[in-house]
């Protein structure tokens, strides 16, 4: 725990149940496809990364709004297995509880169907009674699967509390300028920083330009994953460059949870920024390699494993 305060991290985000399937490719329009794989776990950006940074080390509380189903309890469930403050998990018993219909092609591409149920239900007072979490918490961890409401009163408080505040702009979307002046971190992949900012990221200059974008408009760090250029972590003119680390795949959903779980847990402990990040990349490949997103959610000791390993290789610095 940091500076006396209660949470470690608390995540305001999003709850879902995964349906996931995996097949030999991606069914096109009109037509079906036969898979060979199924599971059914909770997942949706929130969970994953509240569950991540827990099974990272940290102490984390998620906000979150859950139907009354049984789906809801097993997320709710899922969680406290990981060590996860559920106290400010509502449920809420005429909503569904979300879904997502994830379909994964044995090459790895991927496409999402959402069904929002209860997240959209998430209120600015909801965070208001969840207040204590989040004035209690070194950092707060939120993403864009709940209304956006929602998250600028995460950032108020978070503001006032003197804590910090990290957003993934996932799902992409443009963002109000009072939210981004108050982020200590803002993540995203190619698609995402290309919405937020308007540039197109293609390669480490555009890459730059899209972080720079975003430390004009108020963050402090910005990280934009730029696919097979690397993921950029920038803060400041400090420009580190964190190369992608090639495991065997099979399957990215919730590799990004985990980076962003990772960076915060690290930035959390206090760790320099280029060793936060390599935590955090060496994290997010580690759950490309197991299918599902929770499942693949790794442990802090097998990242660190890992990460060893790569520091006394060369060719990965
Ligand atoms: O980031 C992965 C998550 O996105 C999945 O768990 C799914 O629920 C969607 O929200």
């Amino acid at each position: 725990m940091t500076d006396g305060r209660q949470w470690d991290i608390t995540v305001v985000g999003g709850a879902n149940t995964d349906y996931m399937v995996r097949g030999p490719e991606l069914p096109a329009p009109g037509t079906s496809v036969v898979g060979d794989v199924f599971i059914e776990a909770p997942g949706g950006k929130g969970v994953n990364q509240a569950a991540a940074a827990a099974r990272l080390g940290s102490h984390v509380a998620l906000v979150a709004r859950v139907g009354g189903d049984a789906r809801g309890q097993a997320v709710i469930d899922g969680l406290v297995a990981d060590g996860v403050d559920t106290r400010f998990i509502y449920r809420d018993p005429d909503l569904i509880t979300g879904v997502a219909l994830i379909q994964v092609a044995h090459r790895g591409e991927k496409q999402i169907l959402i069904a929002p149920g209860a997240n959209h239900a998430l209120t600015l007072q909801d965070v208001r009674v969840a207040a204590p979490a989040i004035t209690g918490a070194a950092l707060v961890v939120a993403q864009l699967e709940v209304p956006l409401d929602a998250v600028l009163e995460a950032g108020r408080l978070t503001q006032e509390a003197g804590a910090q505040m990290a957003l993934d702009v996932s799902p992409p979307r443009t963002l109000p300028r009072e939210l981004l002046r108050r982020l200590d971190l803002v993540r995203g992949n190619t698609r995402e920083a290309e919405t937020l900012t308007g540039v197109r990221v293609t390669d480490r200059a555009s890459a730059r330009a899209a972080a720079e974008r975003m430390i004009s408009w108020g963050a402090r760090i910005a990280v934009v994953q730029a696919g097979d250029a690397g993921d950029l972590v920038l803060r400041g003119e400090d420009e580190v460059w964190l190369p992608r680390i090639l495991l065997e795949g099979v399957d990215a959903t919730g590799a990004g949870d985990t980076f962003m779980a990772a960076i915060a847990t690290a930035l959390v402990e206090g760790w320099p920024l280029e060793r936060a990040g390599r935590f955090a990349s060496v994290a997010a490949a580690l759950a490309t390699t197991v299918f599902g997103a929770r499942a693949g959610l790794p442990r802090r000791a097998a990242v660190l494993e890992l990460l060893d390993s790569f520091d006394a290789r060369a060719d990965v610095r």
